[in-house]
């Protein structure tokens, strides 16, 4: 808005041709208006009007849209028809159709719209005749996975001849036939290996400094599970985070992280978070290294997590119906804040460090995802906490493949036309 103000100023004696922009500019504002309004209530008919309207005010040519900044509009008559509850993929625990959340086919009529351009379904057929003899490959914490089988199920949907292996060191994987279009999921914590440490001769640098037991981290080594992956697939979706802040399993003073670089530990012993930076200047150095010719790397950011009233072991649960306002997001989220799921954008000035000036493109899902208390699974699967960190599937990861795909898309043509 601030470059139209500018030139509005400069242009007052020819205010004729302000006409234009000011009407636009009042239409614009009544949409916003109601678009709240629609949150409120959200029994009001569909928003293709909007939608027309941003496809006129996209980013100027050529430039990538920013798909992270934007609003969830509600929209009671979409039909989601992408996949259903009956795609064998989804975990028991995220089908929340199937375990009767209370507002489980709500959770796919909010749909994202990036501020200065349209974010639509992705076009699975379309997607997999542009993309044939190509491999997929989701590397990290469940979370990935979450978004792995959202994947699954869209191109399962429109392509049903499907074969079940795994490359190498994938947990799951399926190559779509008719396409030779090959995705899986890699199952790795902290993308470093790390095991059991405890000491055994009770001589060395750790035990002297009184650690008897832990968990050793090699931060130059990558986890088995995808040390091969860069060799195989042509894009690569990474992630890291919630290992990182789970105090339950890397008890720092029980069970802590001890960090080992070229086999030896590292003196005097370091906090996560720095083990973090460590990790991932490692990885991506390898990745960068490892990579086949030509391949396109993802770091997703910071899936966040909903708990309110205490953590997932003390009680906490999100019992939400429709996203979070605004403002509401930063009081739940806000560094300053310091709340229970504060390791959401902590995780990211990580990431945002580790990977300025390196090739790896950011797949930024942490701020349209903090909107989404309603998502979760919350009490379905019968678990004894509520699941206020993974997604319903259908619900939120599928407009996180939306994005991955625009993005690809959007990669792809700027090579083709260098
Ligand atoms: C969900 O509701 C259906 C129909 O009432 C029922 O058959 C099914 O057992 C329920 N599922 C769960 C997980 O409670
Ligand atoms: C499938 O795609 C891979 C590349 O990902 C290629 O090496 C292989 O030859 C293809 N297989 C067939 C049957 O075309
Ligand atoms: C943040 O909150 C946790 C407990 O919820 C507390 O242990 C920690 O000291 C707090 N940190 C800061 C910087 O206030």
């Amino acid at each position: 808005m601030a470059p139209v103000a500018a030139r509005d100023h400069r242009a007052r004696s020819s205010s004729h041709s302000l006409l234009p922009i000011l009407s636009l500019l009042c239409f614009v504002s009544i949409f916003l208006v109601l678009s709240l309004f629609r949150r409120a209530s959200p029994t009001t008919p569909s928003l293709s009007t909007t939608l027309q309207l941003s496809r006129n005010s996209g980013t100027p040519s050529g430039a990538s849209c920013d798909y992270s900044a934007g609003s969830w509009i509600y929209d009671p008559n979409y039909e989601f028809g992408r996949y259903d509850s009956s795609c064998k993929e989804i975990f028991k625990g995220w089908n929340c159709i199937a375990g009767n959340k209370s507002n489980a086919r709500d959770v796919a009529k909010w749909r994202w719209k990036p501020q200065f351009c349209n974010l639509s379904p992705f076009n699975p057929i379309r997607f997999m005749e542009s993309h044939r003899d190509f491999n997929i490959g989701f590397i990290g914490d469940s979370l990935n996975r979450n978004m792995f089988v959202s994947l699954f199920c869209t191109l399962k949907r429109v392509s049903g001849e499907v074969k079940k292996w795994r490359p190498v060191g994938a947990d799951r994987g399926y190559t779509f036939l008719k396409y030779n279009l090959t995705i899986a999921y890699h199952r790795t914590n902290l993308l470093a290996r790390y095991g059991r440490w405890s000491t055994n001769t009770g001589s060395g640098d750790l035990e002297s400094l009184g650690y008897k037991e832990g968990f050793r981290v090699d931060v130059d080594v990558p986890d088995g599970t995808w040390a091969e992956a860069p060799h195989f697939h042509d894009v690569l979706i990474f992630n890291t985070g919630h290992w990182w802040w789970a105090p339950s399993k890397f008890d720092p003073i029980k069970s802590p992280m001890l960090f080992f670089e070229k086999g030896h530990p590292v003196i005097p012993p370091i906090s996560p978070d720095i083990g973090l930076d460590l990790v991932l200047k490692h990885m991506t150095k390898y990745v960068n290294k490892e990579a086949k010719l030509g391949s396109i790397k993802f770091f997703r950011t910071q899936s966040p997590r909903h708990f309110e009233g205490g953590d997932w072991d003390q009680g906490g649960s999100c019992p939400r119906s429709s996203p979070l306002l605004p403002d509401q997001v930063e009081e739940l989220f806000a560094i300053e804040n310091n709340g229970t799921n504060v390791e959401t954008r902590l995780v990211n000035q990580h990431l945002h460090m580790a990977l300025k000036g390196s090739d790896f493109h950011m797949l930024d899902v942490t701020h349209l995802s903090e909107f989404r208390a309603d998502a979760h699974p919350s009490t379905t699967g019968g678990k004894k906490h509520d699941d206020c960190m993974h997604w319903c599937v259908p619900g939120l990861t599928d407009t996180w493949n939306d994005i991955l795909i625009a993005l690809l898309n959007d990669i792809e043509t700027k090579r083709s036309r260098s």
